[in-house]
């Protein structure tokens, strides 16, 4: 079976990991949620004094950014691999709130994309991986064999969010989720390095009122016609 690389990009909350996830498991691929090393990123900034309610120092961040390492160690238990910062585990702390409402302004930043991009583009050297992210098809692997831009309205995708905050007993309103959905849709597609957009060849799937087993079907099926 040939090796490919699997990028998904696409709008905030659009269940790109979910879909990633299954796929990579069920091709006993690699998965990479790019998302996750922005957000630790940003964890990083804020615990150490370079990012709060007053904006991003964005100087005193990029002179860290060596300092800064990222890693996902498999958990068993889940079947994928959990977000590590310098040795601790974040995987929790990164999906606050607080990490939602300011990652975006971090992820604009051209020297952190520089260097996880970088990271990224090592951790798809051998192929047979699902990567997804904002800017896979476009900038990281834009020779990728297979590219999906994941699209679904801004309230049903705030709806999934909010319940899902709500199941992990989380308080929150649903306007302050659609809020952050939205703004960061907004961040992500108008910064000037890297913006999100559908790359000319990805395949767009809007799952507005497409359930998971379909979506994941679509998706595996053209995955298949190629490997
Ligand atoms: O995927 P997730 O929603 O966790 O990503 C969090 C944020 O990280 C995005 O809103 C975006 O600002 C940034 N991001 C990015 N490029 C990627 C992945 C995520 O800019 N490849």
């Amino acid at each position: 079976m040939k090796k490919i690389i699997i990028a998904i990009d696409g709008y905030s909350s659009t269940g790109k990991s979910t879909i990633a996830k299954r796929l990579a498991k069920e091709l006993g691929y690699i998965y990479v949620d790019t998302g996750a090393m922005y957000r630790a990123v940003t964890l990083y900034a804020m615990e150490n004094g370079l990012c709060g309610d007053e904006g991003i120092d964005r100087e005193g961040l990029i002179g860290k950014l060596d300092d800064i390492k990222i890693r996902f160690v498999l958990n068993n238990t889940l079947g994928y691999g959990e977000t590590y910062l310098n040795d601790v585990n974040v995987e929790e702390k990164i999906r606050s709130m607080d990490v939602s409402n300011r990652v975006s302004g971090v992820a604009a930043i051209s020297e952190v994309r520089h260097k996880l991009v970088e990271e990224q583009r090592a951790m798809g050297k051998d192929r047979g991986i699902v990567m997804d992210g904002r800017d896979i098809g476009t900038v990281v692997f834009p020779d990728a064999e297979l590219k999906l831009f994941m699209t679904a309205s801004p309230e049903i995708r705030a709806t999934r969010r909010y319940k899902e905050l709500l199941g992990k007993g989380k308080e929150i309103s649903f306007q302050e989720v659609l809020k952050n959905v939205t703004d960061r849709d907004y961040i992500d597609s108008h910064r000037k390095d890297s913006p999100l957009f559908r790359a000319p060849d990805a395949i767009e799937l809007d799952n507005t009122d497409m359930g998971k087993n379909e979506q994941f079907e679509r998706i595996y099926n053209h995955a298949m016609r190629i490997i």
